[in-house]
């Protein structure tokens, strides 16, 4: 009987997961992830910085905004063939004023005891939106960065998401049930916006718990920061009456971005 009941309630939980999900785009964010994430996932999304994939040989360069993504909008490539030369040459500036808005900063103490909990704050400006994704990771790296738990920073319960309204925001967590433990290191920002015609740029913030390992030593923490870039531009995107904003650059385009902040060496005394 027990276990009959057991059996019931994972049934009903697994499928408020389902119906809690609606379908996973990547433009609009994860919606339906609520998990840890790492940087590696966003294989479609350009980089700012050839270090974040140092080690790929040529593919760092070519992973790179300008050539990734920006080269082929003044080429006229792909959805981008619909513009004109001066709507395109406007989307590329709009684009660019948005990347140089978007920001990524981490704030934690120098210095923790062993097993202490204590605070990390991220902060990010920028993000076309609907949606940003911040996550806790420990290498700047696109390949290699694994999610913060794996190097001994634990996530003591549910991370404190403030959106571009300064309102807390729990929706998009609360799609993880509670049992499962909603301590997760990446989260999803919703109901962010920025507009590069008008130069109004995002922001949002996560704040979250952290407890330190009982190994004393120097260990790694930075933000792994995930943003769109052509909704903030009136080229960078069509309407369509069902799915409403569509990129111009479609789903499998490179108008996504992956960015990090420094990395910080917490020190565990
Ligand atoms: C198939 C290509 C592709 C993959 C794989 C991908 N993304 Fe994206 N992502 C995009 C595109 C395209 C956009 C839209 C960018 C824009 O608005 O210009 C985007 C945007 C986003 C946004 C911002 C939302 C928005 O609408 O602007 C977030 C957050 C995001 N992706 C996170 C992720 C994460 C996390 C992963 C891995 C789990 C991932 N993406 C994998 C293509 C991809």
């Amino acid at each position: 009987m027990n276990r009959f009941i057991t059996a019931l309630a994972i049934a009903a939980l697994l499928l408020g997961v389902a119906l809690a999900s609606p379908s996973a785009a990547y433009p609009g964010g994860t919606p339906g992830f609520q998990t840890d994430v790492a940087p590696f996932c966003a294989t479609c999304h350009s980089s700012l910085t050839e270090s974040a994939l140092a080690g790929s040989g040529e593919r760092a360069a070519k992973m790179l905004a300008e050539n990734h993504h920006l080269s082929l909008i003044s080429a006229g490539e792909k959805g981008y063939a619909a513009l004109s030369p001066e709507q395109r040459t406007e989307l590329v500036a709009h684009i660019r004023a948005l990347d140089e808005a978007s920001t990524v900063a981490i704030e934690a103490p120098a210095e923790v005891a062993a097993g202490e909990t204590f605070q990390v704050t991220v902060s990010v400006t920028g993000g076309a939106g609907p949606a940003v994704a911040i996550g806790l990771v420990d290498a700047a790296h696109r390949n290699l960065a694994r999610a913060a738990p794996a190097a001994g920073w634990q996530v003591v319960g549910a991370p404190a998401i403030t959106g571009q309204d300064f309102k807390e925001q729990t929706g998009w967590i609360a799609r993880r049930p509670e049992v499962w433990g909603r301590n997760l290191s990446y989260v999803n920002v919703t109901g962010v916006s920025s507009d590069a015609t008008t130069g109004d740029w995002g922001h949002a913030r996560v704040v979250w718990t952290l407890r330190a390992p009982q190994e004393a030593g120097k260990r790694p923490l930075a933000a792994a920061y995930w943003y769109g870039t052509e909704k903030a531009s009136p080229h960078g995107f069509t309407t369509d009456p069902i799915r409403g904003k569509q990129v111009r650059g479609g789903f499998g385009g490179h108008s996504g971005r992956v960015r990090f902040s420094d990395v910080l060496q917490v020190e565990v005394k």
